[in-house]
């Protein structure tokens, strides 16, 4: 017997809803149940962050919270980053000017935790921008590019300050 209820949620500023089990992931509810593969899953247990969306707000990790907790809420997935007739973010631009991706199964993780970070700080430091890469785990760059993005991606924003922090 399916335990599946109807969850409801606005993602990517359209209402959504769709069914989910108890044990439904957020992440798995986003990919499997409204078909927005974006969102990429790694670990599953909350250490590699390629899961992370922004959820009212906040950057989380879609593989620790259930579809069922989500019921109601604001989410963005990558998928929501671009413009609708496909133009980039300002933070996708620069991932892609400074190299910010090799394999890019970790970059849409990258890419919500790095808009929060933006949003609520939009001249970070170096320490402060490491301190959220450091949340998530990218196996191919080295990190000093996606770092080098950062600083791009604020300055298009109209915030940054050299790498330097100056
Ligand atoms: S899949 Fe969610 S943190 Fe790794
Ligand atoms: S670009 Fe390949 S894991 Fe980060």
């Amino acid at each position: 017997m399916t335990m599946a209820r109807q969850v409801r949620m606005t993602v990517n500023g359209a209402a959504c809803e769709g069914l989910a089990e108890p044990r439904t992931t957020l992440a798995d509810f986003l990919r499997g149940e409204l078909e927005l593969t974006g969102t990429h899953v790694g670990c599953e247990h909350g250490v590699c962050g390629v899961c992370t969306v922004l959820l009212d707000g906040r950057a989380i990790r879609s593989c620790l919270m259930l579809a069922v907790q989500a019921d109601g809420a604001d989410v963005t997935t990558v998928e929501g980053l671009a413009e609708p007739d496909g133009k980039l973010h300002p933070i996708q631009e620069a991932f892609v000017e400074e190299h910010g991706l090799q394999c890019g199964y970790c970059t849409p993780g990258f890419l919500m935790a790095i808009c929060e970070l933006l949003e609520s700080n939009p001249s970070p430091s170096d320490e402060e921008i490491k301190d959220v890469l450091g949340g998530q785990i990218c196996r191919c760059t080295g990190y000093q590019s996606i770092l080098r993005s950062v600083h791009s991606a604020a300055a298009k924003l109209g915030g940054g300050r050299s790498a330097t922090g100056a």
